[in-house]
């Protein structure tokens, strides 16, 4: 078997981990947030240790994405027309906008902060799935 008979593996390979770590950064945020007016009734600190608990899940998550998108761009980059290299642009721009919102909201003490910094990192990961969705075609 030549490396050209196994290129569609190799890219199904690299897309699905792709896939699979989005669904744990963007999934799992969307998740823990619809989850958290029960973890609030579990005990005083249990948000915050359900947010230390997914931490330790999405941040390996996050790094998956950034190391697969590095992959994605050098498969799939070459020869594609401008508006795609604009919306690659915006995307990594949006991606670094939300872990750096990811990162502020672990860090906030108060709870405008938190759900600042929540939100945002929210809305930007979803931005960045849809973003992807495109480029994928
Ligand atoms: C929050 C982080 C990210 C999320 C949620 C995300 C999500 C996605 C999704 C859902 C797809 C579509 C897969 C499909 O439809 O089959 C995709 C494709 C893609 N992503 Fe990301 N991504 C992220 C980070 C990155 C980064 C950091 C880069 C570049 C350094 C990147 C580059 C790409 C490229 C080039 C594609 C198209 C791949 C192809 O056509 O084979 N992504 N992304």
């Amino acid at each position: 078997m030549t490396i050209a008979q196994l290129a569609p593996a190799i890219g199904g390979l690299r897309l699905s981990l792709h896939v699979l770590a989005a669904t744990v950064w963007v999934g799992g945020q969307l998740t823990v947030a619809g989850l958290l007016p029960t973890v609030r009734r579990l005990g005083e600190d249990g948000a915050r240790r359900i947010a230390r608990a997914f931490a330790r899940i999405s941040w390996p998550a996050y790094a998956v994405l950034l190391a697969t998108g590095i992959w994605n761009v050098t498969a799939v980059s070459s020869g594609q027309p401008t508006s795609w290299q604009i919306l690659l642009g915006v995307k990594i721009s949006v991606v670094v906008v939300a872990g750096l919102a990811a990162w502020l909201h672990g860090r906030a003490k108060s709870p405008t902060w938190l759900g600042v910094w929540g939100a945002a990192a929210g809305l930007a990961s979803v931005t960045a799935l849809v973003m992807g969705v495109f480029l994928a075609g």
